[in-house]
């Protein structure tokens, strides 16, 4: 089974796509082959990584196309289903089906053996394919900026995973909180990260190293390069770099410790 993960978070602008981006390339660089799925209509991933995709989630899900013709390789080990507009028409479309939630899991899981990561990453709402991301990958990452409102997007999220464990009696799992952009400088910082510390206490959701603000993220974008690519001595990459490992070491224990 590869490892799958939606990254979420109900605000916007909080590095969701960065990060998804980011960590899709960390795990390819420890040669895993990965699949990112872009499932928010802005399509920002193709936008980042300067993709020009022929071929869209829309044609996957609507069209019924084979996963392999949809695919954008944005590198080696990497396959992108890239997002547009038509993302909306498929939500509401898929709106109306009966076991909407589970269009993901049903359409992805026959291509699950084809990789060995799975990222998703969703719009900044709650939408109908944030759910279907969570209820295929079952494990959440969250992203959350130093700013109240990204704060608040955070518990949203995990709002979300215990009403969907509620609602369909099976676990999705917040898999780990990510502190991103952080600025020790700024006072909201520490106010912030006590919040969060609070929070993944109650929660029982453990709390990741921190990345750090750099603006090598806005160039590397700016240039559509992965940021391994723009500038492998990047303080944000290094960060990434750290957090996919403990991400890694996570799923390892939590699978373990499920075979017992
Ligand atoms: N570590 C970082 N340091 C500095 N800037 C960053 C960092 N991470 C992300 N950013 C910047 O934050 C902005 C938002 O990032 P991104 O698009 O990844 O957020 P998002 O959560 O996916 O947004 P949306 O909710 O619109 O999908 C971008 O301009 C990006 O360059
Ligand atoms: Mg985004």
């Amino acid at each position: 089974m590869p490892l799958k993960l939606t990254i979420a978070n109900q605000r916007g602008g909080v590095a969701k796509t960065t990060t998804a981006c980011a960590m899709a390339r960390c795990l390819a660089d420890t040669g895993k082959k990965v699949l990112l799925v872009d499932a928010d209509a802005q399509g920002s991933v193709a936008a980042i990584l300067g993709l020009r995709p022929e071929l869209h989630l829309y044609d996957f899900l609507i069209g019924k196309l084979r996963l392999s013709e949809c695919i954008t390789r944005a590198h080696e080990r990497i396959d992108v289903i890239c997002s547009n507009r038509q993302t909306t028409e498929a939500e509401a479309i898929i709106q109306a089906q009966t076991l909407r939630e589970m269009v993901f899991a049903n359409l992805f899981s026959p291509y699950d053996h084809l990789y060995d990561a799975i990222l998703i990453d969703v719009a900044p709402s709650i939408t109908l394919f944030q759910t279907c991301a969570m209820m295929y990958t079952r494990r959440v990452l969250i992203p959350v900026g130093m700013e109240p409102l990204s704060f608040q997007g955070a518990t949203a999220s995990i709002n979300a995973t215990e009403t969907l464990t509620r609602l369909f009696r099976t676990g999705v799992q917040c898999l780990a909180l990510l502190p991103v952009m952080v600025n020790r400088r700024l006072a909201l910082t520490e106010t912030i990260t006590g919040m969060l510390e609070i929070l993944a206490a109650e929660k029982n959701i453990p709390l990741l190293p921190a990345i750090r603000t750099d603006a090598t993220v806005a160039k590397a974008m700016k240039s559509k390069k992965f940021l391994a690519d723009y500038d492998p001595k990047s303080k944000a990459l290094e960060d990434y770099t750290e957090a996919t490992r403990q991400v890694l070491a996570l799923i390892e224990a939590a699978d373990a410790a499920a075979f017992q």
